[in-house]
């Protein structure tokens, strides 16, 4: 597989895989599976693998731990995630973003990891109160100390990443892009082209819906995070599939499926660019690496590049208590 290069030296695989749903949030998940999927993400060239602390929480640390275990450390890039605080109640969400918290948390994630140094540690969110000097700092001496190798943020705005980064260098900033969520592209990805950070877009299926495996019919369970987002419900769900259809037209025209239409177009957004689209089935795997051969034609990324003007996506990304996590 091709590499590309984030920012600070750090080269990784050109698509990363996402673990998050491999312990929550997208319905069961199955172990034995996941690590199948990591195994044959690896055969296929992928090294970069995405995690988080929260997701489980804990469990999704702890199962990459066992895989880098099994089939040794050496070759991957490891990227986790610190500062969403969860609580018993699954839904629940606090941010912090201090210095204490950060570090303890980085000796928390290389323990489940069962690694010496973290390759890319993130903060996940920004809590807006901590000096964003001392985060930075934190992850400064993170980084001295030799538990990590690069900084990354997660959905922050552009004016809090050109703060972060004039502290110290910041390799990444994960945040939310795909077809039918191009917030970013009016400050932030110019932002991250100008200072030489990578972007990696997370959800760059769209949670799974841009794939057209959601209809009308499709019923989430109660545990789905999706059932809580407003995209996913009733009137919006359905008048989103004006979307998929026009993704999907594409798809055929082009001889793939609606995902890998979906992650080839967030691929040619930039050489910076790496998505990390997330499965725990080894179907869904195959079929997204081989976005990496899909060609599309002129006329096919302008309807694509136009699609949020022509078919303007129903409902917000998150829940208005998740919007309020969100930098902005
Ligand atoms: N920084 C952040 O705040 C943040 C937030 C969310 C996610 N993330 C990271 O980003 C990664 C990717 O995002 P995501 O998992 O939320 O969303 P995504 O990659 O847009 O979509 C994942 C969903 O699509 C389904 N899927 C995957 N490939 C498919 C295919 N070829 N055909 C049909 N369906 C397919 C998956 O099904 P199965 O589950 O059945 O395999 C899953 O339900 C996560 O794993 C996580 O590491 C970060």
């Amino acid at each position: 597989m091709n590499r590309r290069h984030l920012g600070q030296g750090l080269d990784v695989s050109a698509l990363g895989l996402g673990c998050m749903g491999m312990s929550e949030f997208y319905g069961d998940h199955d172990d034995a599976e996941s690590l199948r999927v990591l195994n044959r993400a690896a055969d296929l060239g992928i090294t970069f693998l995405d995690t988080a602390d929260m997701y489980g929480p804990h469990h999704n640390e702890r199962l990459l731990g066992t895989f880098l275990k099994q089939r040794g450390r050496a070759g991957f890039e490891v990227a986790t995630k610190c500062g969403i605080v969860r609580t018993d109640d699954p839904m629940a969400r606090s941010l912090n973003s201090r210095p204490d918290y950060i570090r303890a948390a980085c000796d928390a994630s290389l323990q489940r990891l069962g690694i010496e140094r973290i390759d890319l540690y993130y903060l996940h969110r920004y809590d807006g109160e901590t000096p964003i000097e001392d985060v930075m700092g934190a992850f400064a001496d993170l980084k001295a100390a030799g538990k990590i190798a690069h900084v990354g943020l997660s959905e922050v705005k552009a004016e809090t990443l050109r703060a972060a980064h004039a502290v110290h260098p910041v390799t990444a900033l994960q945040t939310e892009y795909s077809l039918w969520t191009r917030d970013v592209e009016a400050e932030v990805l110019p932002a991250c082209r100008a200072l030489g950070i990578g972007f990696v877009p997370y959800s760059p299926l769209g949670r799974g819906y841009l794939t057209g495996a959601f209809t009308a019919d499709t019923a989430l369970s109660a545990d789905d995070f999706r059932a809580h987002l407003p995209r996913f419900q009733g009137a919006a769900r359905d008048r989103n599939q004006a979307i998929v259809d026009v993704v999907r037209a594409i798809a055929d025209e082009a001889g793939a499926t609606p995902a890998q239409v979906a992650i080839a177009w967030v691929l040619s957004r930039g050489e910076h660019i790496v998505p990390i689209p997330g499965t725990k089935r080894v179907r869904y795997l195959e079929d997204n690496v081989a976005a990496l051969t899909v060609s599309l034609s002129g006329d096919m990324m302008r309807t694509l590049d136009a699609l949020m003007e022509t078919h303007p996506v129903a409902g917000a990304r998150y829940t208005p208590v998740g919007m309020a996590t969100v930098d902005g």
